[in-house]
Protein backbone atom coordinates (compact mmCIF):
# COMPACT_ATOMS: atom_id res chain seq x y z
CA UNK A 1 0.00 0.00 0.00
CA UNK A 2 2.92 2.39 0.73
CA UNK A 3 3.90 1.68 -2.68
CA UNK A 4 0.78 3.24 -3.98
CA UNK A 5 1.94 6.48 -2.29
CA UNK A 6 5.36 6.44 -3.33
CA UNK A 7 3.94 6.29 -6.97
CA UNK A 8 1.62 8.88 -6.59
CA UNK A 9 4.28 11.69 -4.89
CA UNK A 10 6.09 10.97 -7.69
CA UNK A 11 3.38 11.47 -10.33
CA UNK A 12 1.99 14.64 -8.28
CA UNK A 13 5.96 16.19 -8.29
CA UNK A 14 6.63 15.27 -12.03
CA UNK A 15 3.42 16.91 -13.04
CA UNK A 16 4.14 19.69 -10.43
CA UNK A 17 7.28 20.61 -12.48
CA UNK A 18 5.15 20.88 -15.88
CA UNK A 19 2.91 23.04 -14.28
CA UNK A 20 3.93 26.42 -15.42
CA UNK A 21 0.89 28.98 -14.89
CA UNK A 22 -1.28 29.67 -12.25
CA UNK A 23 -4.41 28.59 -13.70
CA UNK A 24 -2.44 24.74 -14.35
CA UNK A 25 -1.43 25.06 -11.03
CA UNK A 26 -4.59 25.23 -9.29
CA UNK A 27 -5.91 22.44 -11.74
CA UNK A 28 -2.84 20.49 -10.35
CA UNK A 29 -4.49 21.65 -6.31
CA UNK A 30 -8.09 20.66 -6.86
CA UNK A 31 -6.28 17.56 -8.49
CA UNK A 32 -4.17 16.22 -5.56
CA UNK A 33 -4.69 18.69 -2.97
CA UNK A 34 -8.57 19.85 -2.88
CA UNK A 35 -11.33 18.09 -1.27
CA UNK A 36 -11.56 14.94 -3.36
CA UNK A 37 -7.92 15.27 -4.54
CA UNK A 38 -5.96 12.00 -4.88
CA UNK A 39 -3.45 12.80 -1.66
CA UNK A 40 -6.58 13.89 0.14
CA UNK A 41 -8.32 10.49 -0.30
CA UNK A 42 -5.47 8.82 0.19
CA UNK A 43 -5.27 10.10 4.15
CA UNK A 44 -8.39 10.02 4.59
CA UNK A 45 -8.58 5.88 3.18
CA UNK A 46 -6.51 4.64 6.58
CA UNK A 47 -9.51 4.33 8.38
CA UNK A 48 -10.33 1.74 5.93
CA UNK A 49 -7.29 -0.25 6.38
CA UNK A 50 -6.59 -3.11 8.85
CA UNK A 51 -5.11 -1.35 11.83
CA UNK A 52 -1.73 -3.29 11.13
CA UNK A 53 -0.89 -1.40 8.30
CA UNK A 54 -2.78 2.05 9.93
CA UNK A 55 0.24 3.82 11.57
CA UNK A 56 2.88 3.14 8.71
CA UNK A 57 0.59 3.79 5.98
CA UNK A 58 -0.66 6.80 7.96
CA UNK A 59 2.23 8.46 8.69
CA UNK A 60 3.72 7.95 5.04
CA UNK A 61 0.50 9.82 3.67
CA UNK A 62 0.66 12.67 6.19
CA UNK A 63 4.26 13.08 5.20
CA UNK A 64 3.39 12.78 1.54
CA UNK A 65 1.07 15.68 1.90
CA UNK A 66 3.16 17.78 3.91
CA UNK A 67 5.73 17.98 1.03
CA UNK A 68 3.42 18.07 -1.78
CA UNK A 69 1.83 21.01 -0.15
CA UNK A 70 5.32 22.51 0.54
CA UNK A 71 6.21 21.87 -2.75
CA UNK A 72 3.01 23.36 -4.35
CA UNK A 73 3.48 26.84 -2.06
CA UNK A 74 6.70 27.27 -3.29
CA UNK A 75 5.89 26.93 -7.07
CA UNK A 76 2.96 29.14 -6.75
CA UNK A 77 5.76 31.79 -5.14
CA UNK A 78 7.29 31.25 -8.09
CA UNK A 79 4.74 31.71 -10.88
CA UNK A 80 3.19 34.65 -9.04
CA UNK A 81 7.04 35.99 -9.63
CA UNK A 82 7.22 35.24 -13.08
CA UNK A 83 3.89 36.84 -13.24
CA UNK A 84 4.76 39.93 -12.04
CA UNK A 85 7.68 40.15 -14.23
CA UNK A 86 5.66 39.79 -17.35
CA UNK A 87 3.57 42.80 -16.54
CA UNK A 88 6.41 44.68 -16.18
CA UNK A 89 8.12 43.63 -19.02
CA UNK A 90 4.80 44.32 -20.93
CA UNK A 91 4.51 47.64 -19.40
CA UNK A 92 7.75 48.76 -19.86
CA UNK A 93 8.92 51.72 -22.57
CA UNK A 94 12.05 51.17 -24.15
CA UNK A 95 13.83 54.12 -24.47
CA UNK A 96 16.10 53.64 -26.68
CA UNK A 97 13.19 53.51 -29.76
CA UNK A 98 12.84 56.20 -31.90
CA UNK A 99 10.10 58.75 -30.51
CA UNK A 100 6.75 59.39 -32.77
CA UNK A 101 6.66 62.46 -34.63
CA UNK A 102 3.46 64.08 -33.87
CA UNK A 103 1.21 64.91 -37.13
CA UNK A 104 2.32 68.49 -38.24
CA UNK A 105 -0.12 70.98 -38.93
CA UNK A 106 0.59 73.74 -42.16
CA UNK A 107 -0.30 77.05 -43.34
CA UNK A 108 -3.11 77.14 -45.50
CA UNK A 109 -2.19 77.61 -49.09
CA UNK A 110 -3.68 80.91 -48.71
CA UNK A 111 -2.59 82.04 -45.97
CA UNK A 112 0.97 81.16 -47.50
CA UNK A 113 0.53 83.07 -50.58
CA UNK A 114 -1.19 86.10 -48.36
CA UNK A 115 2.26 86.37 -46.40
CA UNK A 116 4.09 86.27 -49.50
CA UNK A 117 2.39 88.72 -51.07
CA UNK A 118 3.03 90.87 -47.60
CA UNK A 119 6.72 90.28 -47.18
CA UNK A 120 6.59 91.83 -51.48
CA UNK A 121 4.58 95.23 -50.29
CA UNK A 122 6.43 95.30 -46.96
CA UNK A 123 9.65 95.31 -48.27
CA UNK A 124 8.03 97.84 -50.97
CA UNK A 125 6.79 100.06 -47.77
CA UNK A 126 3.74 99.17 -47.72
CA UNK A 127 1.95 99.04 -44.22
CA UNK A 128 -0.60 96.26 -43.86
CA UNK A 129 -4.23 97.79 -43.08
CA UNK A 130 -6.86 95.36 -41.77
CA UNK A 131 -10.52 96.55 -42.26
CA UNK A 132 -14.17 94.69 -41.72
CA UNK A 133 -15.41 92.11 -43.23
CA UNK A 134 -18.90 93.17 -42.51
CA UNK A 135 -19.67 96.98 -43.96
CA UNK A 136 -22.44 98.47 -44.76
CA UNK A 137 -23.82 99.31 -48.15
CA UNK A 138 -22.12 103.11 -47.67
CA UNK A 139 -18.77 101.54 -48.01
CA UNK A 140 -19.09 98.88 -49.95
CA UNK A 141 -20.42 100.78 -52.94
CA UNK A 142 -21.12 104.50 -52.07
CA UNK A 143 -18.21 106.48 -50.90
CA UNK A 144 -16.37 104.06 -53.67
CA UNK A 145 -18.84 106.31 -56.24
CA UNK A 146 -21.32 103.79 -56.92
CA UNK A 147 -24.61 105.13 -55.86
CA UNK A 148 -27.92 103.21 -55.20
CA UNK A 149 -28.97 101.70 -58.28
CA UNK A 150 -25.67 102.66 -59.85
CA UNK A 151 -25.50 99.83 -62.71
CA UNK A 152 -21.74 99.02 -61.64
CA UNK A 153 -23.09 96.87 -58.69
CA UNK A 154 -24.24 94.30 -60.63
CA UNK A 155 -20.27 93.18 -60.92
CA UNK A 156 -21.01 92.06 -57.66
CA UNK A 157 -23.78 89.81 -56.30
CA UNK A 158 -23.49 90.63 -52.67
CA UNK A 159 -24.88 89.15 -49.17
CA UNK A 160 -27.05 90.81 -47.86
CA UNK A 161 -27.89 91.21 -43.78
CA UNK A 162 -30.00 93.98 -44.32
CA UNK A 163 -30.94 96.58 -46.23
CA UNK A 164 -28.16 98.71 -45.06
CA UNK A 165 -25.67 96.01 -43.97
CA UNK A 166 -23.55 93.58 -46.70
CA UNK A 167 -21.03 90.98 -46.59
CA UNK A 168 -18.04 92.72 -48.37
CA UNK A 169 -17.56 92.46 -51.71
CA UNK A 170 -14.52 93.41 -52.07
CA UNK A 171 -11.89 94.84 -49.88
CA UNK A 172 -11.82 98.68 -51.83
CA UNK A 173 -14.02 99.75 -48.90
CA UNK A 174 -10.67 99.58 -46.52
CA UNK A 175 -9.22 102.18 -48.65
CA UNK A 176 -12.26 104.64 -47.28
CA UNK A 177 -11.18 103.31 -43.55
CA UNK A 178 -7.36 103.78 -44.46
CA UNK A 179 -7.80 106.88 -45.89
CA UNK A 180 -10.18 108.58 -42.63
CA UNK A 181 -7.99 107.05 -40.66
CA UNK A 182 -4.73 108.56 -41.77
CA UNK A 183 -5.33 111.72 -43.16
CA UNK A 184 -3.53 113.88 -43.57
CA UNK A 185 -0.32 111.64 -44.12
CA UNK A 186 0.55 109.97 -47.60
CA UNK A 187 -0.52 106.21 -47.28
CA UNK A 188 0.90 102.83 -48.78
CA UNK A 189 -0.99 100.32 -47.72
CA UNK A 190 -1.73 96.89 -48.53
CA UNK A 191 -5.89 95.81 -47.63
CA UNK A 192 -5.67 91.77 -47.39
CA UNK A 193 -8.78 89.73 -46.52
CA UNK A 194 -12.17 87.78 -46.70
CA UNK A 195 -14.85 88.73 -49.42
CA UNK A 196 -17.96 87.62 -49.82
CA UNK A 197 -20.33 86.76 -52.84
CA UNK A 198 -23.43 85.22 -53.71
CA UNK A 199 -22.41 83.33 -56.60
CA UNK A 200 -23.05 80.30 -58.07
CA UNK A 201 -19.84 77.88 -57.15
CA UNK A 202 -17.83 77.01 -59.81
CA UNK A 203 -14.23 75.70 -60.68
CA UNK A 204 -13.58 79.75 -60.70
CA UNK A 205 -15.60 81.18 -58.14
CA UNK A 206 -16.08 80.83 -54.51
CA UNK A 207 -18.48 82.47 -52.23
CA UNK A 208 -15.81 83.77 -50.02
CA UNK A 209 -12.37 84.31 -51.33
CA UNK A 210 -9.52 86.35 -50.26
CA UNK A 211 -8.45 89.74 -52.11
CA UNK A 212 -5.10 91.99 -51.72
CA UNK A 213 -6.30 95.33 -52.16
CA UNK A 214 -3.20 98.13 -52.69
CA UNK A 215 -3.76 102.06 -51.96
CA UNK A 216 -0.96 104.60 -52.27
CA UNK A 217 -1.75 108.36 -51.54
CA UNK A 218 0.55 111.06 -52.44
CA UNK A 219 1.41 114.60 -53.57
CA UNK A 220 2.85 113.23 -56.88
CA UNK A 221 1.73 109.79 -57.44
CA UNK A 222 1.64 108.59 -60.82
CA UNK A 223 0.20 106.23 -63.51
CA UNK A 224 3.97 104.69 -63.68
CA UNK A 225 4.11 104.35 -59.81
CA UNK A 226 0.87 101.96 -60.86
CA UNK A 227 3.34 100.29 -63.25
CA UNK A 228 6.48 99.93 -61.40
CA UNK A 229 4.80 98.59 -58.19
CA UNK A 230 2.66 95.88 -60.13
CA UNK A 231 5.86 94.88 -62.44
CA UNK A 232 7.90 94.62 -59.09
CA UNK A 233 5.07 92.45 -57.32
CA UNK A 234 4.76 90.16 -60.72
CA UNK A 235 8.45 89.32 -60.63
CA UNK A 236 8.76 88.68 -57.47
CA UNK A 237 6.14 86.61 -56.93
CA UNK A 238 6.09 84.87 -60.38
CA UNK A 239 9.89 85.31 -61.92
CA UNK A 240 12.24 88.07 -63.14
CA UNK A 241 11.45 87.16 -66.45
CA UNK A 242 7.49 88.50 -66.33
CA UNK A 243 6.03 90.92 -68.46
CA UNK A 244 3.16 93.02 -67.77
CA UNK A 245 0.23 94.47 -69.64
CA UNK A 246 -1.77 97.32 -68.55
CA UNK A 247 -5.10 96.61 -70.48
CA UNK A 248 -8.21 99.27 -70.36
CA UNK A 249 -11.03 98.78 -68.27
CA UNK A 250 -13.55 100.95 -66.34
CA UNK A 251 -14.33 100.45 -62.40
CA UNK A 252 -16.00 103.39 -60.94
CA UNK A 253 -13.51 103.66 -58.08
CA UNK A 254 -10.45 104.33 -60.47
CA UNK A 255 -10.27 106.53 -63.33
CA UNK A 256 -8.57 105.91 -65.73
CA UNK A 257 -8.54 101.63 -65.00
CA UNK A 258 -6.80 99.04 -66.08
CA UNK A 259 -6.67 95.35 -66.05
CA UNK A 260 -3.37 94.53 -65.09
CA UNK A 261 -2.20 91.14 -67.37
CA UNK A 262 0.69 89.07 -66.90
CA UNK A 263 2.54 86.79 -69.82
CA UNK A 264 1.42 83.18 -69.37
CA UNK A 265 3.39 81.46 -66.71
CA UNK A 266 3.09 78.33 -68.32
CA UNK A 267 3.33 79.00 -71.77
CA UNK A 268 5.67 82.05 -71.95
CA UNK A 269 2.75 84.18 -74.15
CA UNK A 270 2.59 81.34 -76.87
CA UNK A 271 -0.86 80.55 -76.01
CA UNK A 272 -1.95 77.26 -74.16
CA UNK A 273 -4.87 76.18 -71.76
CA UNK A 274 -4.55 77.87 -68.88
CA UNK A 275 -3.95 81.04 -70.68
CA UNK A 276 -6.81 80.51 -72.60
CA UNK A 277 -4.44 80.85 -75.93
CA UNK A 278 -4.82 84.69 -75.71
CA UNK A 279 -0.95 84.41 -73.70
CA UNK A 280 -1.70 86.11 -71.43
CA UNK A 281 -3.27 85.95 -67.58
CA UNK A 282 -5.07 88.43 -65.39
CA UNK A 283 -3.43 89.11 -61.81
CA UNK A 284 -5.60 92.56 -60.81
CA UNK A 285 -7.49 95.23 -61.60
CA UNK A 286 -5.92 98.74 -60.77
CA UNK A 287 -6.23 102.23 -61.58
CA UNK A 288 -5.63 105.96 -60.02
CA UNK A 289 -7.93 107.03 -57.37
CA UNK A 290 -11.05 108.36 -58.71
CA UNK A 291 -11.42 111.94 -57.34
CA UNK A 292 -14.87 111.06 -55.75
CA UNK A 293 -13.14 108.42 -53.86
CA UNK A 294 -10.49 110.58 -52.64
CA UNK A 295 -12.62 112.83 -51.26
CA UNK A 296 -14.43 110.58 -49.78
CA UNK A 297 -11.48 109.52 -47.87
CA UNK A 298 -10.86 113.42 -46.97
CA UNK A 299 -8.27 113.73 -49.34
CA UNK A 300 -8.38 116.88 -51.78
CA UNK A 301 -7.58 115.41 -55.29
CA UNK A 302 -6.38 119.02 -56.39
CA UNK A 303 -3.44 118.10 -54.10
CA UNK A 304 -3.70 114.37 -53.64
CA UNK A 305 -3.46 111.66 -56.03
CA UNK A 306 -3.13 107.86 -55.88
CA UNK A 307 -3.31 104.87 -57.35
CA UNK A 308 -5.22 101.24 -55.87
CA UNK A 309 -4.99 97.43 -57.16
CA UNK A 310 -7.13 94.68 -56.07
CA UNK A 311 -6.09 91.11 -56.65
CA UNK A 312 -7.16 87.46 -55.94
CA UNK A 313 -5.30 85.72 -53.78
CA UNK A 314 -6.55 82.09 -54.69
CA UNK A 315 -6.19 82.96 -58.26
CA UNK A 316 -2.72 84.22 -57.71
CA UNK A 317 -2.05 80.92 -55.56
CA UNK A 318 -3.82 78.89 -58.46
CA UNK A 319 -1.47 80.58 -60.87
CA UNK A 320 1.56 79.64 -59.14
CA UNK A 321 1.12 76.04 -58.20
CA UNK A 322 -1.15 74.71 -61.18
CA UNK A 323 -4.44 74.35 -59.36
CA UNK A 324 -6.96 74.12 -61.53
CA UNK A 325 -10.71 74.73 -58.83
CA UNK A 326 -10.48 77.33 -56.78
CA UNK A 327 -13.21 74.97 -54.58
CA UNK A 328 -9.89 72.70 -53.55
CA UNK A 329 -9.34 75.94 -51.05
CA UNK A 330 -12.13 75.41 -48.56
CA UNK A 331 -13.18 72.43 -49.13
CA UNK A 332 -10.79 70.90 -46.18
CA UNK A 333 -9.29 67.94 -48.39
CA UNK A 334 -6.00 67.15 -46.36
CA UNK A 335 -4.81 65.10 -49.47
CA UNK A 336 -5.02 68.87 -51.52
CA UNK A 337 -3.75 71.38 -47.95
CA UNK A 338 -1.04 68.76 -47.46
CA UNK A 339 0.85 69.44 -50.19
CA UNK A 340 1.72 72.81 -48.99
CA UNK A 341 4.94 73.06 -47.12
N1 LIG B 1 -12.56 95.80 -56.16
C1 LIG B 1 -12.38 95.22 -57.49
C2 LIG B 1 -13.08 93.86 -57.55
O1 LIG B 1 -13.28 93.26 -56.55
C3 LIG B 1 -10.92 95.05 -57.78
C4 LIG B 1 -10.23 96.33 -57.96
C5 LIG B 1 -10.15 96.94 -59.19
C6 LIG B 1 -9.66 96.98 -56.86
C7 LIG B 1 -9.51 98.14 -59.35
C8 LIG B 1 -9.04 98.21 -57.03
C9 LIG B 1 -8.95 98.77 -58.29
O2 LIG B 1 -8.46 98.87 -56.01
O3 LIG B 1 -8.30 99.95 -58.44
O4 LIG B 1 -13.41 93.44 -58.61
Amino acid sequence: MTADLHELEQRASAELAQVSDLQALEQWRLRYLGKKGEVTLAVRSVGQLPPAERPAYGKLANEVKGRLEAAYEARLEVLKQEEVERALRAAAVDVTLPGRRPAVGRLHPSTQTLREIYHIFTQMGFQIYRSREVETDEYNFELLNMPPHHPARDMWDTFYINKDVVMRTHTSPGQIHVMRAYYPEPIRAILPGKCYRYEQVTVRSEHMFHQVEGLAVGKHITMADLKGTMIHFARQMFGPERKLRFRCSHFPFTEPSVEVDMDCILCGGKGCSLCKHTGWLEIAGAGMVHPVVLRNGGYDPNEWSGFAFGMGIERIAMLKNHIEDIRYFFSNDLRFLGQFH
